[in-house]
């Protein structure tokens, strides 16, 4: 059994889909992970995207390894774990940039496929019911408001102890959606089997309940 959950960025994906798969006991995947790891290695060799061809050789030789520790999954960068780097905003801004060359999602593409195809999974992204795992039993589209998901984020980056502009959160929000939709290769998408959430006034739990009432019937 597969559970794929697509939707723009800071709808909760990764927060309902790993609950959905603690309760399930399948195994999550978080396939903007991988696309942020990408675009680590890209920032930190100071890698010009705007050369396709470049980008393609450059990335040619670069391990992205999935790895469960805990129950959590790491991401491995050519051996190393970056798992805690991937979250910065600056490398969640070239993931959805540099996410729109082909290159990039064909390197990715068999590792997800991979993992689908060994484990029962709740896989998240933005091409995952549409591209990557087109016969997955179960299909969502998970969305919200841009100003709910700005919000969210906001919350999380109080939470630590950090200042944020809520503003500025929402216009980037905003960007990243339109890069994610418009984008040639795999762009974000409702397939056209997927069940449709708003997640804008709905609680966690309620998301869960819902897609795991979708793998009963
Ligand atoms: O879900 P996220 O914010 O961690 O994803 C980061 C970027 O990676 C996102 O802006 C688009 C891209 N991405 C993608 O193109 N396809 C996926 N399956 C997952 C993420």
């Amino acid at each position: 059994m597969n559970i794929a959950i697509d939707g723009p960025a800071g709808a909760g994906k990764s927060t309902i889909a790993k609950k959905t798969a603690k309760e399930l006991g399948y195994i999550y995947v978080d396939t903007g992970a991988m696309y942020r790891g990408i675009a680590l290695y890209l920032l930190e060799n100071d890698i010009d995207i705007s050369d396709a061809g470049y980008v393609e050789k450059k990335i040619e030789p670069v391990i992205i390894e999935i790895k469960y520790e805990s129950d959590m999954q790491q991401i491995y960068l050519n051996g190393n774990n970056v798992t805690s780097k991937l979250r910065e905003e600056a490398v969640g801004n070239m993931a959805s940039k540099s996410s729109a060359l082909p290159c990039v999602r064909a390197k990715l593409l068999d590792l997800q496929r991979q993992l689908a195809k060994d484990y029962d999974v709740v896989m998240d992204g933005r091409d995952i019911g549409t591209n990557i795992l087109p016969d997955a039993e179960v299909k969502v589209y998970l969305t919200a408001s841009s100003k709910v998901r700005a919000r969210r984020r906001y919350d999380e980056i109080i939470a630590k102890g950090e200042t944020a502009d809520i503003n500025v959160i929402e216009a980037d929000i905003i960007t990243r959606d339109k890069q994610d939709m418009e984008r040639e290769t795999a762009p974000l998408r409702q397939a056209e089997d997927a069940v449709y959430i708003d997640s804008s006034d709905m609680t966690i739990d309620e998301v869960v309940a819902t897609i795991i009432r979708l793998t009963k019937k």
